[in-house]
């Protein structure tokens, strides 16, 4: 007897019957940039802003109507230094833009990116001494940033710069502070990566001197994304991340199916500006693509998906 799979495809109602992956609202995380300058949009990124902290109460009503339950927030400093010293002030463009959603938005779960490189001179992710960034004299500053964000009113510190130690830095930070009900989302497989090239016009973070491939990992390499992130587990890590999404599905696949952890997955800045890019031109469906693109990402295993398309895929889904 002939088999016939298509009968499981003959209408959209039994497709829908036996459909395996979905995508809700509540899996997407929306990352926004917060600047201590005007609101501008991203030119390599159109659709994407910069938002003043006047204007992010009439963004984040857009982000909440659209039923977003989470935000990824970067801080845009005027000043930077050599040691990112507005990472870790109380009064920092970020710490302030916390501030603000946490009291328009009490339920709204803010999680605060930690890192240096927004905020240093030389725009890498850690101290720099002899020209190499020193990874213990880091963790303190990290740690320092981390603080500040819970303090602000961060629920979850995401730590971006792939020092070895920061998730256990942090940890023991917050606690110390009595922040023990903070969460940590550790970018624990992070790979040096191209597709973060629009993201570095948006925050102005490109290093000035080298390369990031002294801390963020080698594309060549999977067996080191098991170690990373068994490490941020022992470390203290609530949930872990892999990033960039598209061109690493298999990696998502590997970290999901080794460990019971909830489970992230950021399709980064490059990855947004293709798909808009040629969406403006008219050669490819927009919404189909993205939604392809998001579905493949839970089918190899991530629970959640950061991605700048957060809020137009979430209107997607209502209307779906
Ligand atoms: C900060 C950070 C970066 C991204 C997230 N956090 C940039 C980098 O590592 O160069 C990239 C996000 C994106 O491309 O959307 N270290």
């Amino acid at each position: 007897m002939l088999k016939r799979p298509r009968r499981n495809r003959i209408s959209k109602q039994i497709r829908d019957l036996v459909h395996e992956t979905s995508i809700s609202k509540t899996d997407l995380i929306y990352p926004m940039f917060i600047t201590e300058g005007e609101t501008e949009e991203v030119p390599s990124m159109p659709g994407v802003f910069r938002y003043s902290v006047e204007d992010l109460p009439n963004a984040l009503k857009e982000v909440t109507n659209a039923g977003i339950t989470a935000v990824l927030y970067f801080g845009i400093p005027s000043h930077k230094d050599e040691t990112g010293s507005c990472a870790y002030d109380d009064s920092g463009i970020v710490q302030r833009g916390i501030r603000l959603t946490k009291e328009l938005y009490p339920e709204l779960v803010v999680i605060a990116d930690i890192c240096l490189c927004e905020y240093t001179s030389h725009g890498h992710c850690g101290v720099v001494e002899n020209g190499y960034v020193q990874n213990d004299k880091t963790l303190e500053l990290l740690a320092k940033a981390a603080v500040s964000c819970a303090r602000a009113g961060a629920d979850i510190v995401a730590p971006s710069d792939m020092m070895d130690g920061r998730v256990r830095a942090i940890r023991n930070a917050l606690d110390e502070n009595a922040f023990d009900d903070v969460l940590i989302m550790s970018y624990s497989v992070k790979y040096s990566s191209s597709f973060y090239g629009p993201f570095r016009d948006a925050a102005d973070s490109a290093p000035a001197f080298g390369d990031r491939k002294t801390y963020q990992m080698d594309y060549r390499n999977k067996k080191e994304a098991i170690i990373e992130t068994e490490l941020d587990i022992e470390e203290g890590a609530d949930m872990i991340m892999v990033k960039p999404a598209m061109a690493y599905l298999d990696i998502v696949k590997a970290v999901s199916d080794k460990f019971n952890y909830p489970l992230a997955v950021y399709q980064v800045s490059g990855e947004y500006s293709m798909i808009k890019a040629a969406s403006c031109n008219g050669w490819i469906d927009e919404k189909a693509i993205v939604m392809e693109s998001l579905t493949a990402m839970k089918r190899a295993g991530a629970k959640m998906i950061i991605t700048y398309y957060a809020v137009e895929a979430a209107k997607w889904l209502e209307e779906m």
